[in-house]
């Protein structure tokens, strides 16, 4: 079972939520987890883990948070080929294109993306279970 890294930026706390589920669901299934603010994340921390579950909503344009999640993972990322990984985050404006877009960036970057989850605004009773079976997901990958 994984040591898994949940690693999330959230401005108005839906993603955070999404995190806390996710974290649920890695120990549910039997994992471990450490659950964390991206500005707390970098390389030397990545040896200590076998997964990762990024959390970052939608900002900008379609874009990943620029000040403290864009920079930390942009970092991390080249540095976890062949890790198993999954995505999720929240959104509210748009269809989800960003999560398209971020998946892929990791896809072209050889991470290993098991899974990926979105949520419109708060994660409710109805994407709850969605966030813990995303845990479970990769806690079992
Ligand atoms: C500056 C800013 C940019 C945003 N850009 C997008 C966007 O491009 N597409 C979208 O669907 N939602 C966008 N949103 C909405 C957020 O993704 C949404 O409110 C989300 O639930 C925030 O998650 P959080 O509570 O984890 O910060 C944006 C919100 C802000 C404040």
């Amino acid at each position: 079972m994984s040591n898994v890294a949940v690693v999330y930026w959230s401005g108005t706390g839906n993603t955070a939520a999404m995190a806390r589920k996710v974290t649920k669901g890695i120990t549910r299934a039997g994992g471990t987890a450490d659950t964390m603010m991206a500005r707390d994340f970098s390389p030397t921390k990545i040896d200590t883990y076998d997964a990762f579950a990024f959390g970052c909503p939608a900002m900008g344009k379609e874009q990943l948070e620029q000040k403290q999640f864009e920079p930390m993972y942009a970092e991390v990322e080249p540095l976890l080929t062949g890790k198993k990984v999954v995505l999720f985050g929240s959104y509210s404006w748009n269809h989800g294109e960003w999560m398209n877009i971020w998946k892929k960036r990791a896809e072209d970057a050889g991470l290993n993306v098991v899974g990926t989850l979105i949520v419109k605004d708060h994660p409710g009773i109805m994407h709850s279970g969605d966030c813990v079976r995303l845990g479970e997901l990769i806690a079992k990958a």
